[in-house]
């Protein structure tokens, strides 16, 4: 949510900040900005994307060394050219770009206002450069002391970056609940709030805990704590490929992301299974078994396409290891005064590592006792690393704003943890284990067999482009899969859709029916498919157009449906990982058939960093 990106060196800075905009843009894209420091301290800023944002710098000078930019999703204030970041502060000296929110701003405001300082914008951020800027006057200090003075006045969360006119070689940056990274170069700094502005230039990282500050200067990078305490910078070899983040031939990256699934699953699963036997190699699980093995419950708290994998963990834990699992909305979790215990666990599921409902609601399960066990995508991300252990999904960087393999990837990792547990605890038995295990190897291949049926469903998405709303039915494994389905159709393309458990449809949105409405049913051969079956009919005798999602070679459904997508056969508790293929694929076709931007679609934002 908002991405940041800033350099000093010795190379030109503003096509540097540009492309790392163009890398961030996932995180928000309603507007963007620069500011350039080059003696002068220029900001250019502009409504839209950063596309929007280099037509307005053309023909500008430029030139400069040190530099940020920004790239924004609106908090506070609508999205214009005068809330868009770079910041000034009242006297123009110096300059701020932020990520987050800061809560106390209408406080801090009144009182700056109160101290002659003037307001541009509607946004908490013009607030914080102000405070730097009243503070370094009142005090006389550096703008190192203002900024680190500032940090503990304003309440909220921010990864900043600040640039000033009379500390013309100094780059200050700090953090406290919005991801942030610097990249140390051959002479030159990148900070960023992700490593893909960086990847092409170092692979040296270092992440920025909360309550830092990191001073660039003079070749140097310097990290101290909100106290003033100095703090080594722990440097990292990142092992991210520039391929993994860029579009490879595909139109888009959600296309590219749907196509990368066989692989995606693969490496999550790599390490971690032995073919033919019923060994499971999870680290994090290991460090930890006896506590899963005691669990008197497991909570998981997460969001968006990531709670949807957590629905189905619910169904295979249980399943397998037969511990009671409740699922739950970190957003809510987080304010329902919840009972937590020693014993239990807490599972946190995050694509990005960094929802910042998702980080609350496990530091409020770690503050009570509980164990937290994460399942991030993002190395080294804040969930990832507030958690006493977890398992990373290895699905490479997802850039489009839709989910796709990280869901996948999700669901791979949980039904891996589900296995180990179901082991240690003596609830699975060994043959249906190493049936697992080889049926876990030959998924990768029923994915790729799945997504060969892209023309077909091109062909679907066709006759269903122009509708206003679409009703998605799943029982068991595959419910989950249908919230999924209506999520990633109503995300990008805008059409309103809802996923409903089969059996429930008949309690409400039965009423919805009539021959205009597509139903997409995910009905493949499973406990639940005769009951399933029937609510098929209860649709088309209401003329609902059914698209069903079948397993190959059923011959019932075929004879009830409009359309009709055969998917492999797999074992019931992992047929969401084939299921839910067409469905994105159809999403996919019908938003880009609607003209919709699916890598960035209105509104939304890939990283929550907002609560
Ligand atoms: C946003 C994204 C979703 C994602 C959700 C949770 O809403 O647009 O795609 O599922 O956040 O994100 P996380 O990174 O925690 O999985």
């Amino acid at each position: 949510m908002c991405g940041i990106v800033a350099y000093l060196g010795h190379r030109e800075a503003c096509p540097i900040i540009l492309k790392g905009l163009r890398r961030l843009e996932y995180r928000g894209y309603d507007s963007a900005g620069v500011a350039l420091l080059n003696g002068n301290l220029s900001v250019y800023k502009k409504k839209g994307k950063v596309a929007d944002l280099e037509g307005f710098l053309a023909g500008k000078n430029t030139h400069a060394t040190i530099g940020m930019g920004h790239t924004r999703w609106a908090t506070h204030g609508e999205p214009n050219d005068v809330n868009a970041h770079p910041h000034y502060s009242t006297s123009e000296r110096i300059a701020i770009i932020h990520n987050g929110i800061i809560e106390n701003y209408a406080a801090l405001k009144t009182h700056l206002e109160k101290q002659g300082h003037k307001f541009q914008s509607d946004t908490d951020t013009e607030v914080f450069v102000n405070l730097i800027e009243d503070i370094q006057t009142n005090n006389h200090c550096s703008l190192e002391e203002a900024v680190r003075l500032a940090l503990h006045e304003v309440v909220g969360a921010y990864a900043i970056v600040v640039l000033s006119k009379d500390a013309p070689d100094q780059l200050i940056a700090a953090r406290k609940g919005s991801p942030l990274v610097i990249g140390i170069g051959e002479g030159e700094f990148f900070v960023a709030s992700d490593a893909t502005p960086i990847i092409e230039y170092t692979n040296e990282v270092v992440y920025v805990n909360d309550y830092e500050l990191a001073v660039i200067k003079g070749g140097q990078l310097a990290i101290r704590s909100r106290e003033d305490v100095v703090q080594t910078p722990y440097i990292q070899r990142l092992e991210l490929e520039l391929d993994s983040i860029e579009k490879g031939g595909y139109e888009h990256f959600m296309l590219k992301e749907i196509f990368e699934q066989p692989r995606s699953i693969l490496d999550s699963m790599r390490g971690r299974l032995e073919m033919g036997g019923s060994h499971l190699n999870m680290a994090g699980f290991r460090a930890y078994e006896q506590k899963f093995v005691n669990a008197q419950r497991i909570i998981i708290v997460a969001c968006g396409t990531s709670w949807h994998a957590g629905l189905v963990a619910e169904y295979l834990i249980e399943d397998l290891a037969r511990i009671p699992v409740e699922v739950e909305y970190a957003s809510e979790f987080r304010y329902r005064n919840p009972i937590i215990s020693e014993r239990d666990i807490v599972i946190a599921i995050s694509q990005s590592g960094e929802t910042a409902d998702t980080l609350a609601a496990l530091e409020l399960a770690k503050s009570k006792g509980a164990t937290i066990f994460g399942i991030c995508n993002v190395v080294g991300s804040s969930i990832a690393r507030a958690t006493d252990a977890g398992a990373y999904t290895h699905a490479g960087p997802e850039i489009g704003v839709a989910s796709t393999k990280a869901f996948t990837a999700q669901v791979t990792v949980l039904t891996l943890l589900a296995m180990c547990i179901g082991q240690r605890r003596g609830t699975i038995s060994d043959v249906k284990l190493r049936e697992l295990v080889i049926e876990l190897h030959n998924i990768p291949s029923k994915v790729e067999k799945a997504l060969k049926l892209d023309a077909e469903i091109q062909a679907i998405a066709e006759t269903f482009k122009d509708v206003p709303n679409f009703l998605y039915l799943g029982r068991g494994y595959n419910f989950p899969v249908a919230l999924e389905g209506a999520l990633k159709l109503k995300e990008i393309s805008y059409i309103h859709a809802e996923g409903y458990p089969a059996a429930e449809m008949k309690h409400g949105p039965i009423a919805l029916i009539d021959e205009n409405m597509p139903v997409v049913v995910i009905a493949t051969k499973d406990s639940s498919y005769e009951k399933v079956v029937s609510n098929i009919q209860e649709v088309k005798a209401r003329k609902g157009r059914i698209i069903a999602v079948v397993t190959e070679g059923d011959t019932t459904i075929p004879a009830m449906a409009e359309f009709v997508i055969e998917v492999p056969h797999t074992s019931e508790v992992l047929v969401p990982l084939v299921s839910v293929i067409p469905l994105q694929l159809l999403s996919y076709h019908i938003a880009v058939m609607r003209g919709c931007n699916v890598d960035q679609p209105r509104n939304l934002a890939k990283s929550v960093t907002v609560e």
